[in-house]
């Protein structure tokens, strides 16, 4: 009688899995949810709660079981597989599978100790003191239409004399609804003695052309010509932690006059009157930049064309390539695939004369909301002669949830827009920026994790 018991609780054991128990929450739980979870669901992040302590990931276990299992969170739309970045945001499988028996077996909390990953996150941000601080001219007023908005900014600064910058950091305040931005660095000749502060400083790109809005926010120089521009000096994106590249890589120059223009500020849709008040840090060097970081793209705007040109018709799933030769050595940096909504799958590699294939990256469910700059973990040598190639797929049948138009519409690259493309989401766009040097021997081993 009382050894068939003791069989049945084996056997249940067995079954249920016994050993699952001793996993708890402040041992193993919290380390992975610090590293991939907290860096966005903390008070001041994009996630809409925070997932710190116990008590948050205790209340929303069903929840965190479903976006897991699901790949919906953490959002990292880059095959993991194909192509490893810095500060990828990813779970393993075993991790989720860890994560969901944990919720499975009743959420155990162990006994608490001091191994909060999160603090170390948070305050490494805050460490170093900026040596200018660029604001808004005025708060920048969020409608509470539920409409996307995407602006274009100008942060004009002025400086007593010429000035090397290491690097400028961008700091949303509203972190729920500021969905990333990309800018840019203006520097005017001295000679040019262009008042910087005059026009506009903001404008919306949806109702006017880049050439319009460059005449609203009047960054031209004063005898009509086109200044210096520094292209994608500082980018964000929610969770998108700031690169410093090692010492000697990157660096800008600044002369007196400087505008950095947000080419590219996105707001996400709100139902309440908000407000944003983001702001830009400088870092200034003593020293010239040594290997300034050029940048190029592939497809839209770019260097190449798309074949065939890029028109999506109603009801068409279609695939569309970009590629094109690379004339030297280059030790690539980072990299960002841009799609808009119609967007379904990117793929990008490297074809050396040799034959063989460089991973590049590979998106399979293209997300228009998570657009990362890519940095890779070391540089990594392209050589010369060798192809880039990049292949996207778009959607546009109803099947796309994404899709904003029903029924759907032909969309091109550039619908009404002076030839020009366009922010808008309802037009299409692809393009595949690099970040890169001229390469130089031993890049292949530099490592462009400096934290
Ligand atoms: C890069 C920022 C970021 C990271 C990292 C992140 N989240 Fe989120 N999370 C968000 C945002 C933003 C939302 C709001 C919904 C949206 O925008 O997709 C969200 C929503 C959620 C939701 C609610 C989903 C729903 O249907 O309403 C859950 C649950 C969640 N996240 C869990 C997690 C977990 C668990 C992790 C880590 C394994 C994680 N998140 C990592 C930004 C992030």
């Amino acid at each position: 009688m009382y050894y068939r018991k003791i069989i049945i609780i084996i056997l249940f054991c067995i079954i249920q899995g016994c050993s699952n128990n001793h996993t708890t929450f402040h041992e193993d739980i919290k380390p992975i949810i610090h590293r991939n979870c907290a860096i966005c669901h903390n008070p001041k992040g994009a996630g809409p709660f925070d997932l710190i302590i116990y008590q948050d990931v205790y209340k929303r276990g069903q929840m965190i079981k479903e976006v897991i299992t699901k790949k919906y969170m953490p959002p990292w739309p880059a095959d993991p597989n194909y192509r490893s970045f810095l500060n990828q945001k990813n779970l393993t499988d075993n991790e989720i599978k860890k994560i969901v028996a944990w919720i499975d077996d009743g959420k155990t909390e162990g006994i608490a100790n001091n191994n909060n990953i999160i603090d170390s996150i948070l305050v490494k941000k805050n460490e170093s003191q900026p040596d200018l601080i660029i604001k808004m001219k005025n708060a920048q007023i969020i409608t509470d239409d539920n409409q996307d908005k995407f602006l274009m900014m100008k942060f004009p600064f002025e400086l007593e004399s010429d000035t090397f910058i290491k690097t400028i950091n961008f700091v949303p305040n509203n972190k729920q609804f500021v969905h990333h931005i990309n800018a840019h660095l203006i520097t005017y000749n001295n000679n040019q003695n262009k008042n910087i502060f005059k026009g506009d400083y903001i404008v919306d790109t949806e109702l006017f052309s880049d050439e319009e809005c460059f005449e609203i926010l009047d960054l031209r120089n004063n005898d009509g010509s086109y200044p210096t521009l520094t292209p994608s000096v500082s980018n964000y994106l929610p969770g998108s932690e700031q690169i410093n590249y090692p010492e000697g890589i990157g660096g800008l120059e600044a002369n007196k006059k400087n505008i950095i223009l947000v080419n590219d500020f996105h707001y996400g849709p709100s139902s309440s009157l908000e407000t944003d008040s983001s702001y830009f840090e400088i870092y200034f060097s003593q020293e010239a930049p040594k290997r300034k970081i050029q940048e190029t793209q592939l497809g839209t705007f770019g260097i190449s064309d798309i074949v065939p040109p890029l028109i999506i018709k109603a009801n068409q799933v279609k695939k569309f390539r970009t590629k094109a030769t690379i004339t030297k050595d280059i030790s690539l940096l980072t990299i960002n695939p841009h799609m808009h909504l119609l967007g379904k799958s990117f793929l990008a590699y490297a074809i050396t004369l040799q034959n063989d294939t460089i991973p590049l990256i590979k998106i399979d469910n293209w997300n228009f909301r998570w657009q990362y700059f890519y940095t890779f973990e070391k540089m990594l040598k392209i050589p010369a002669g060798s192809e880039i190639i990049v292949d996207a797929t778009y959607d546009n049948t109803p099947n796309n949830p994404d899709n904003p138009f029903y029924p759907p519409k032909t969309i091109s690259e550039r619908i009404g827009f002076n030839g020009r493309g366009s922010m808008r989401t309802s037009d299409e766009m692809l393009q595949f920026i690099i970040n890169y040097l001229p390469y130089k021997q031993g890049d292949e081993n530099i490592s462009l994790n400096t934290q």
